[in-house]
């Protein structure tokens, strides 16, 4: 296997992007894609009339001593801050205070800003969507939907969810269906923002018995947007896969009414409001699989669904691909 050529990455998740770290630091050129336009995943912000949205990861907490360590940098750096809000559960019908000490962080001044810094310089080919990876006499080669063919490539990692990495590993059969083996669930999000600020004390809220699971108020993160009182709910797993192809108008009524009743203020017509449906949200099963490999033949996948399903097992799973491939090139 030739080391003259890049790595390919396909994902500028935060998993892609903790590899991507990795293997840059350690001398060897990556090469990126994304189907999006630009980084995140679903740890990216949506730009709007409300200002920058956080649709996908709320905030992330920090566990395992490698990562810890590296959102110490990254709070050095400025590309992270913490989130401390007034946390409530609503549950048997009752909004409760409900503060703990766990330290919760977000990106600053908006959830992309981490991986747009992960990214950097790093070369990148963002709005391609890899449909094809297939392995030459000697490296990999991948094609994109516009017919394009992108390589040689030393190696790839595929860091994109499941259902999408299933695809991308055709050629490694044992890969693909161990990846095959994940199903994601999916989660409706819904922005609202509101003209003057709501009369209530709740910034981010557990839900339980509620087509809501989540619920976090835009304008007690570090760093964001005021001028609007910007809420996002997230609905349930279970409510998301009874409603997966409710229009989206249909969707902001349902759950801006489930809002309206469990917030405890009056809550107005809001001012702006939009929908987003994230079909691959989370794994509906935990895995302690790390990565998924074939270190002969070069490929690997990662991604939250190897590890944890949160932001922190992304990263870590990511970073052990990189690990693994630069441990098997020595
Ligand atoms: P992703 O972020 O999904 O990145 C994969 C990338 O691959 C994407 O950019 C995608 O565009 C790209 N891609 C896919 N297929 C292709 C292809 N064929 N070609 C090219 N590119 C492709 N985690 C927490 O820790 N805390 C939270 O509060 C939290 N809340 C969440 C709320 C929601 C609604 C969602 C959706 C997720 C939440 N998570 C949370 C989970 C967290 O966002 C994920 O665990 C993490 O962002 C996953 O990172 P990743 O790099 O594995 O995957
Ligand atoms: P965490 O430690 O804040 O929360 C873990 C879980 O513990 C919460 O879901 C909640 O049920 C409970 N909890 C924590 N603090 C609480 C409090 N003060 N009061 C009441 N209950 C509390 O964060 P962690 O472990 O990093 O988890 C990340 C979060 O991201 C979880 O809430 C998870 O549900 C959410 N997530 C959502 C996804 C989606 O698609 N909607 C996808 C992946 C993660």
């Amino acid at each position: 296997m030739s080391a003259l050529h890049p790595i390919a990455i396909i994902g500028t998740g935060i998993a892609g992007l903790s590899a991507a770290q990795l293997l840059h630091e350690a001398g060897h050129p990556v090469q990126l894609f994304d189907k999006s336009r630009g980084s995140g995943g679903r740890m990216s912000s949506k730009r709007s009339d409300a200002g920058a949205l956080d649709l996908g990861a709320q905030y992330f907490t920090a566990r395992d001593r490698r990562f810890v360590d590296v959102v110490q940098q990254w709070r050095a750096r400025g590309w992270v801050a913490e989130w401390t809000p007034s946390l409530y559960t609503f549950k048997n019908g009752q909004l409760s205070a409900s503060p703990d000490e766990q330290a919760r962080w977000v990106g600053s001044p908006r959830m992309s800003a981490i991986t747009r810094a992960m990214l950097g310089a790093l070369p990148v080919h963002f709005s391609c969507r890899i449909t094809e990876v297939f392995r030459g006499e000697h490296n990999w080669h991948l094609q994109d939907a516009e017919g394009n063919s992108h390589g040689p490539f030393s190696h790839v990692i595929v860091a994109t969810p499941a259902p999408q990495a299933t695809t991308l590993l055709s050629s490694v059969p044992k890969l693909a269906s161990a990846a095959a083996s994940v199903s994601m669930d999916p989660t409706w999000a819904v922005a609202l923002a509101f003209a003057s600020p709501l009369d209530s004390p709740v910034e981010g809220c557990f839900v339980h018995d509620s087509p809501l699971d989540w619920l976090a108020r835009n304008r007690s993160k570090p760093g964001r947007d005021t001028h609007l009182d910007t809420w996002v709910l997230h609905a349930t797993s279970q409510w998301t896969k009874q409603h997966v192809d409710m229009p989206k108008e249909a969707v902001i009524e349902h759950l801006f009414g489930a809002f309206a009743e469990l917030i405890g203020c009056a809550v107005p017509a809001p001012v702006f409001s939009l929908a987003h449906r994230w079909l691959y949200a989370r794994p509906a099963s935990a895995h302690q699989w790390g990565i998924l490999a074939d270190a002969d033949q070069g490929i690997y996948a990662c991604g939250d669904w190897c590890l944890s399903g949160r932001a922190e097992g992304a990263w870590l799973s990511g970073h052990e691909a990189a690990r693994r491939l630069l441990a098997h090139l020595q």
